[in-house]
């Protein structure tokens, strides 16, 4: 009996033994793997680092990197448009977490649910409660987020503030005081490139002006556009944008920030892949070859955006999505694809050591700051309400007229639902 008992409990050993790795070991994978995003050019690098992770693992998968140039995603959404709404998704695709991705896509009902992958990666625990709610509704999880980028900086280079003698301004009065010095030197106050941008300075502009509350209360419908408050907040843009060079409309974002570089300006707000521009492509070092503060006007908040990858329904390649989204959602994803980004990680178990001067100075405003929603990249508001905006600041960059701008704004705010 003694000895049945003992060759049973052998072979049950032996049979776990023999099951347990084949279980451990991932499904092979192959075929095809497409993902669609705006990170071209310069902004490819921390892309291809988690690219090259995937690859490691799934060497047998094809992987094509399919990208639409053109910062913010302006070019990218509208190629996204017509491959979803012909049927043609990619595997998986880049979506700024919030109404960008709610408002339009789960809306749609053309997302696959990920609160399966969230369980099963223990991502429940490691993603801030506030993230995944921003990527969620009542019916599921939408998308992996990847990183946290702040949009309200402001970026100089010490050395040439030094040489005009100029300091960094805390408000946009202090700003507005040393500009004309800067003008008189041949220098441009403060660097601009396409619209979006424009879009993306007016956000730092605005909160500025409005301060969080308000910021807050913009988006929730609780104040209307063509308040005094509002009408103020186009009214300041109006006087920044006199100090910005005159061929914006014609510049991409990289090349209005080599104008800093160059000394060609003395400041540009711009969104921290910034920061990655300059210290990945550009190899500068951060608080020596360039400094950076919160936008004027804006210290202790902190304009949040966050870039995520989802899963549309009828993926070509599922299963190599799901691999995929499992490396981005990673702690050594994470801790490869931020560092070289320019933005932190959205996990709270990040190494920070892995991380540069900025980034860590980020991080710690991340934790202490008041966090608001960006508008330029899809945190505040619906599509809807985002391409009208785009509209009412082209007619505002011909125009400068602030009231009519903001009743534009309310006007656009009703049909898009704000707050509703
Ligand atoms: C943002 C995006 C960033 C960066 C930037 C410039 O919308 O979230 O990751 O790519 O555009 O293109």
């Amino acid at each position: 009996m003694k000895k049945t008992l003992a060759k049973i409990c052998f072979v049950l050993v032996a049979a776990f033994m023999l099951a347990a790795p084949q279980g451990a070991q991932a499904k092979k994978l192959s075929g095809d793997l497409e993902i669609f995003s705006w990170w071209a050019g310069d902004e490819g690098p921390a892309l291809q680092a988690l690219i090259d992770i995937y690859k490691q693992k799934h060497p047998d998968v094809n992987v094509i990197n399919a990208t639409v140039t053109g910062g913010s995603g302006v070019n990218a959404r509208a190629v996204l448009k017509t491959r979803m709404l012909g049927g043609e998704p990619p595997d998986s695709f880049q979506v700024h977490a919030g109404q960008e991705l709610i408002g339009t896509w789960v809306e749609a009902d053309r997302m696959e649910d990920l609160t399966f992958l969230f369980k099963e990666q223990g991502w429940m625990d490691v993603f801030p409660e506030g993230l995944i709610k921003l990527i969620g509704t009542d019916k599921g999880i939408w998308s992996v987020p990847v990183n946290v980028h702040r949009s309200n900086v402001l970026w100089y280079v010490p050395a040439n503030l030094k040489k005009w003698g100029v300091d960094v301004p805390k408000n946009w009065e202090e700003f507005i005081k040393i500009a004309p010095k800067l003008k008189k030197e041949g220098v441009v106050p403060l660097a601009l490139a396409q619209n979006w941008t424009a879009n993306h300075l007016w956000e730092s502009v605005a909160l500025a002006s409005l301060g969080p509350d308000n910021w807050d209360a913009l988006w929730n419908g609780t104040l209307r556009f063509d308040s005094e408050e509002g009408v103020k907040a186009w009214e300041l843009f109006g006087k920044v944008l006199e100090y910005t060079n005159p061929d914006a409309s014609s510049l991409s974002w990289q090349q209005a920030t080599d104008m800093v570089i160059d000394g060609r300006a003395a400041f540009n707000v711009m969104g921290d892949w910034a920061a990655g521009y300059m210290a990945t492509t550009k190899k500068m070092e951060p608080g020596k070859d360039f400094g950076w503060a919160a936008s004027p006007g804006t210290n202790g908040e902190f304009l949040f955006l966050a870039d995520s990858f989802g899963l549309p329904k009828g993926a070509p390649h599922r299963d190599n999505a799901i691999a995929w989204l499992k490396v981005l959602g990673s702690k050594e994803g994470s801790d490869t694809f931020n560092p070289l980004k320019g933005s932190i990680s959205a996990r709270t178990d990040s190494d920070l050591s892995k991380y540069n001067a900025y980034l860590q100075s980020a991080s710690a405003d991340f934790g202490k700051d008041r966090v608001v929603g960006s508008l330029a990249h899809g945190v505040a508001a619906n599509e809807t309400f985002m391409s009208g905006f785009a509209s009412v600041m082209e007619m505002f960059l011909k125009t400068n007229n602030a009231k009519a701008a903001a009743m534009a704004c309310q006007q656009l705010a009703d049909k898009a639902g704000l707050g509703k």
